[in-house]
């Protein structure tokens, strides 16, 4: 008897631009596994009900996004040690009708800079946003060695502050500063992390061009539209940059190794992305 087809899926509001559907039904395929991968707008007031429906049908795993990273924890059975850790989840796997969370941007936040090698001994780091996303990435900088400072800058000046708390716990030398500040911030900055969802609707860099230091490395994990204002700015006085697409590819390995104990098939998961064109440069 053949095995009963899996269905995945990625939760958020919104959720429409998601490209995890694309990258992970690629992956299924290229390595012959009968399950599929779809996406649910799911706005907060319906979170609780959509994680118990989910779970009725016996999902077999699902992604989280925008808004719902810290408020799904209190829906789920159990953590893994990378979900408790970074307080944010982003996968999900239903381990025998256990669902168990898991935090996957972790690794995909770091990895792009890993292989840029870059040494943050001495750097000073600028992180706008302090939504889910964010708490991956302190949790991802708060294993390096030697980083000067790690400055937070947010809308919300109480999730700033919510966020910074849980930075110094993980022993990250941080503090927020506020976001009229942010231009003046950025060019005293060595390494610029935009985790807002801004410029996912086009619009303008929150940092204006002459205030990106062309020694900073400048990086969107925001990956639609792969080019943001922000990264095109960085790019015009030659800072270099990280594209979201690089950490969303990462994050959708890991979620798939989670999911199915196989080895992600990165290279067919890049040109579901990309097509016959490859990779931007
Ligand atoms: N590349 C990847 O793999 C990857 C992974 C994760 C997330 N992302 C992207 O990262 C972004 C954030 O995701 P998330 O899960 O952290 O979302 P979230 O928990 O909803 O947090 C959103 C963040 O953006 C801020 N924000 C939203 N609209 C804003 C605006 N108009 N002006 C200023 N700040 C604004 C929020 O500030 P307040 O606190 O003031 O509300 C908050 O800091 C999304 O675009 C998501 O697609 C990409």
């Amino acid at each position: 008897m053949s095995s009963p087809i899996k269905t995945y899926c990625i939760i958020g509001d919104p959720v429409q631009h998601s490209l995890s559907p694309l990258m992970q039904n690629a992956a299924f395929s290229a390595l012959g596994i009968k399950s599929s991968y779809i996406s649910f707008r799911v706005p907060s007031r319906d979170l609780k009900t959509s994680i118990a429906s989910l779970k009725s049908i016996g999902i077999a795993g699902f992604n989280v996004t925008i808004p719902h990273k810290i408020s799904i924890i209190q829906y789920l059975d159990e953590l893994d040690n990378t979900a408790s850790i970074s307080n944010a989840v982003n996968t999900v796997k239903n381990d025998g009708g256990k669902l168990v969370g898991y935090n996957t941007d972790i690794y995909g936040f770091i990895q792009p800079l890993y292989k840029r090698n870059i040494d943050f001994k001495g750097r000073k780091v600028l992180i706008i946003g302090a939504g889910g996303a964010a708490y991956a990435i302190v949790t991802a900088l708060s294993y390096e060695e030697g980083i000067a400072e790690t400055i937070v800058v947010n809308r919300s000046s109480h999730n700033a502050s919510k966020l910074v708390q849980h930075a110094l716990k993980l022993g990250l030398n941080t503090h927020k500063e506020e976001f009229g500040n942010l231009s003046k911030l950025a060019s005293q900055s060595d390494l610029i992390i935009n985790s807002t969802s801004i410029g996912l609707n086009n619009e303008r860099s929150p940092i204006e061009r002459d205030y990106i230091n062309p020694n900073s490395i400048v990086y969107d994990i925001v990956y639609k539209p792969i080019e943001t204002d922000l990264l095109r700015k960085a790019k015009e006085v030659n800072a270099r940059v990280v594209y979201g697409y690089e950490m969303l590819i990462a994050q959708g390995a890991q979620a798939f190794e989670i999911w199915t104990g196989c080895e992600a098939p990165i290279i067919a998961m890049k040109k579901a992305l990309f097509g016959i064109f490859g990779e931007p440069k």
